[in-house]
């Protein structure tokens, strides 16, 4: 029984925190996860924040890479993503001025995630939402 709890505490280190729960605990009450843009517009008065899906998008289409390899695009966006929660900005931000002077700019959550967490949320945005539009 010992034995299968280390081994289940190793899984969990290896593989790394959890993308999608790191969302919900930390994301997840700004950022909705999915709408469709019909949704967004008609509820935009009670949104705190672009949903999930549409940062994701944006930052796939506006973040252009050399000869557009996936890895390597994925790593950008990956960054971008880690670096935004800790330094969000109006210089760095994507995000459409209308949007921004409805929502303001997300407040910083410095301190609140480890480089794990980080890195598998940035992950899940990147992933979750492959080949859907927004
Ligand atoms: C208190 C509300 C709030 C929370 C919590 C929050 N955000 Fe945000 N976020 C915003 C708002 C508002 C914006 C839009 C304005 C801006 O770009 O700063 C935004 C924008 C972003 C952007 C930039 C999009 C762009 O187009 O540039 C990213 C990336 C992002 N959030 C990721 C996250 C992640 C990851 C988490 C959880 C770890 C998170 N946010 C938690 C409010 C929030």
């Amino acid at each position: 029984m010992k034995s299968l709890t280390i081994l289940a505490l190793t899984a969990i280190t290896l593989l790394g925190a959890d993308g999608y729960k790191v969302y919900k605990d930390h994301c997840m009450k700004c950022h909705t996860e999915m709408m469709t843009k019909a949704e967004a517009l008609k509820s935009f008065t009670s949104l705190k924040a672009p949903p999930m899906i549409e940062v994701s998008n944006k930052l796939k289409d506006n973040i252009r890479t050399m000869d557009e390899d996936e890895d390597v695009k994925r790593r950008v966006v990956i960054a971008f993503v880690k670096d935004y929660i800790d330094n969000p900005s109006v210089q760095y931000s994507m995000c459409e001025s209308m949007a921004i002077e409805r929502f303001g700019i997300m407040p910083s959550l410095k301190g609140k995630l480890n480089e794990a967490q980080k890195q598998a949320v940035a992950e899940w945005i990147y992933d979750r939402y492959k080949g859907k539009t927004f």
